[in-house]
């Protein structure tokens, strides 16, 4: 049930209250000088039109077929840029994978459907191109936390289930290995609000954005998808009968990320997602669930180039 005064009085509250901020970001100049600092790289590569991607792989050995993964940052739909995200690109670099870390369009500028049609063309044009970096077009993976689970968890559904997406009926996309998908928010519904909410008023931390301009979009966001249950992949799956999904979202093995201190994103929304993927289809899953800590501590620690949280990450690929 929509309703637009609930909504309203939801996001007065909280933007009165402020989301509590959180040193999730790293300055602008540090980020542009990890950034410039890589020499294992090719930036600003055009994939859908003027959208730009960076490939972090090994200048020395183009020859020797490698892994691939491909990393789709979070950051509330509304931010987020793949200059901050280099230390992905450079761990998993040094990790022996080729890494893709495409920009996405982000809102207003675009629609979610816009963000699906990037992620789409990400993964196709890392199908198409990838090999000139030495990495396996056959052994693509992707991981994408909190706003980035959201978009790829909806790019690899309606792309397996050839839904339209911007007018255009969308193809099966390459087979992918692993699609590690961390805390993301998969429906747009009263208990994600009400769980955001509380998370903003019970403890100092985690937030979905902090910059009281952002915050205005996301509001904004909120309102425009609300209840839409086309932007959501637990919603769309809910219309397919049991074990009807025969392609299995073209995915080898999903792997779920949630951790016990996320106080942005519920439970529920992993939970139910997988319950869908795993009734519809035959996908293998794992559920990996970490005690005492955030909604982003594992993006921090990568961030701050923490060997745990590298660990952590690394090995969730290789589940
Ligand atoms: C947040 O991060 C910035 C940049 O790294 C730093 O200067 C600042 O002291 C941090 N603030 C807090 C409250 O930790
Ligand atoms: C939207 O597009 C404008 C113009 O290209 C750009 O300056 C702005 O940063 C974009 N906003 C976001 C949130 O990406
Ligand atoms: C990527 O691959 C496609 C399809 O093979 C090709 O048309 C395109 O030129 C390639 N892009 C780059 C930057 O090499
Ligand atoms: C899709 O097609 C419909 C009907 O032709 C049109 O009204 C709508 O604007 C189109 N949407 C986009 C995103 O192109
Ligand atoms: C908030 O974050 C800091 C730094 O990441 C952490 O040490 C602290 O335990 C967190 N506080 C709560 C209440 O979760
Ligand atoms: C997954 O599906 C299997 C069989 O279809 C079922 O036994 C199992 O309980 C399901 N798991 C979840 C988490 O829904």
């Amino acid at each position: 049930m929509k309703s637009t005064l609930f909504l309203n009085i939801i996001f007065a509250i909280l933007f009165v209250i402020g989301i509590n901020a959180q040193n999730v970001t790293l300055s602008n100049e540090e980020d542009m000088k990890n950034y410039l600092s890589v020499e294992n790289i090719e930036r600003d590569i055009a994939y859908n039109g003027g959208r730009l991607l960076d490939v972090y792989y090994d200048k020395q050995d183009t020859m020797t077929p490698k892994p691939v993964v491909i990393h789709i940052y979070g950051g509330s739909w509304v931010s987020g840029s793949k200059i901050q995200y280099t230390k992905f690109g450079s761990l998993l670099e040094s990790e022996g994978y080729v890494a893709v870390l495409p920009n996405y369009i982000l809102f207003p500028n675009g629609s979610i459907e816009d963000m699906v049609e990037d992620v789409y063309n990400a993964i196709q044009w890392t199908y198409n191109n990838i090999s000139k970096y030495g990495g396996n077009p056959n052994l693509i993976s992707l991981s994408a936390h909190s706003a980035g689970a959201h978009v790829s968890a909806l790019t690899i559904v309606k792309a397996a289930l050839n839904l339209p997406n911007n007018n255009v009926t969308l193809q099966n996309l390459p087979q992918l290995d692993k699609v590690v998908l961390m805390n993301g928010p998969y429906v747009f519904d009263q208990e994600f609000l009400y769980y955001t909410l509380q998370g903003t008023t019970d403890t100092s931390n985690t937030t979905a954005t902090s910059d009281k301009q952002q915050q205005a979009i996301l509001q904004k966001l909120m309102l425009t998808y609300y209840g839409n249950a086309e932007i959501s992949p637990i919603e769309i799956l809910k219309e397919y009968e049991d074990n009807s999904i025969y392609n299995n979202f073209n995915v080898n093995k999903f792997v779920f990320f949630y951790t016990s201190l996320d106080n942005v994103v519920p439970e529920s929304s992993s939970k139910n997602l997988i319950a869908q993927i795993n009734r519809t289809s035959n996908v293998q899953y794992e559920y990996v669930y970490i005690e005492g800590i955030e909604h982003a501590s594992l993006v921090r620690g990568v961030r701050g180039g923490d060997v745990e949280y590298e660990n952590m990450y690394i090995e969730l690929l290789r589940k």
